[in-house]
């Protein structure tokens, strides 16, 4: 992880004024790297960890910073990684270049992995991110977005990077196919768990422990599932989110109603079922050597912060 973090920062540094400065800052401001780490672990490891694998981890984390700097500015969020976030601090302008400059630069990386198969399974990770996040934009503020809708999108904007950090860290290392497949599944599965476990986390998170502003989600009227679970018991919720515009009042008042109908524990349970079939997986895989620590992994993704 150190060697990755430091091909980050020549990335990072790589890059003169504003935008180079802006991508410093989110660098620097941290991220719990899960999905770089992923791909070591998924390593094969008879054969030490070279230099395709460190490509592979370093593209996954800097696609995964690229979607974050644009993301922010679709959910016109405040904060990121305890710090505002670039849209905030240095403009729409600046972010959406910054965040271009990243997946560019994530791609060059791997490149030089020199494998071309790798590329694709980065790339259509990509365009199946950039699809889940119109998707969400979407379906702004429409209640009636349903628990499959829900994981479809949380699949194409989250587990799908996931699944590709897993499966690059098993191709970029000679591990067959069946051994890829089976870690893809597993990244899949625990990458489902983390958005659902992140969605929660925006009604009852702290934002000393994650970084980013509570209610971000019901404020740009993203239904997630606590939402589409609350709504169950609490029908009368849509006339206060249907207006749009919501004052911080009216914001609070959908996250109490949400905790108090239950709908965070009910959703933390789907997450949990995640976690249990990519356990499953896991141990069906042939020849891990990271098993444990995959698996710690996978208990830790919907235990974060407690
Ligand atoms: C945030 O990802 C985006 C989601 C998929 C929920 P992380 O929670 O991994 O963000 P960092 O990298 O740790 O800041
Ligand atoms: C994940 O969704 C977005 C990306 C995959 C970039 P969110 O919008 O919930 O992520 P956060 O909460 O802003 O980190
Ligand atoms: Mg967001
Ligand atoms: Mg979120």
């Amino acid at each position: 992880m150190e060697l990755v973090e430091e091909r980050l920062t020549a990335v990072a540094t790589g890059y003169p004024g504003r935008l180079g400065e802006a991508c410093r800052a989110t660098l620097a401001a941290g991220g719990k790297r899960v999905r770089p780490l992923l791909t070591l672990l998924c390593a094969r490891r008879d054969v030490s960890l070279g230099e395709p694998v460190l490509r592979g981890a370093t593209a996954v984390e800097l696609l995964h910073m690229a979607t974050l700097v644009h993301d922010d500015v679709l959910d016109d969020a405040e904060l990121r990684r305890g710090r505002p976030t670039i849209a905030h601090a240095y403009g729409v302008e600046t972010a959406v270049s910054a965040g271009n400059y990243l997946l560019a630069r994530a791609f060059q990386e791997l490149v030089g992995a020199g494998d071309a198969a790798a590329v694709d399974v980065l790339s259509a990770t990509a365009v199946g991110l950039s699809q889940g996040e119109v998707l969400q934009r979407d379906d702004a503020h429409r209640l009636t977005v349903t628990q499959a809708e829900n994981e479809l999108r949380c699949e194409r904007k989250t587990a799908d990077l996931f699944a590709a950090a897993c499966r690059l860290g098993a191709m970029l290392s000679g591990a067959g196919d069946q051994a890829a497949a089976a870690l893809s599944e597993y990244g899949r599965l625990i990458g489902l768990a983390f958005q659902v476990f992140d969605d929660i986390l925006d009604c009852s998170g702290d934002e000393a422990d994650t970084g980013k502003r509570p209610g971000a989600d019901v404020r740009d009227g993203t239904v997630t599932l606590p939402l589409i679970f609350a709504l169950e018991v609490h029908p009368e919720l849509a006339s206060l989110l249907l207006r749009g515009g919501q004052s911080a009042a009216d914001v609070a008042i959908v996250l109490r109603t949400i905790a108090a109908s239950g709908a965070l524990a009910r959703a933390r349970g789907v997450a949990l079922g995640y976690i249990e079939e990519a356990r499953r997986v896991l141990a069906a895989c042939p020849d891990l050597v990271e098993r444990d620590l995959l698996a710690e992994v996978a208990a830790q993704v919907v235990d974060r912060y407690s």
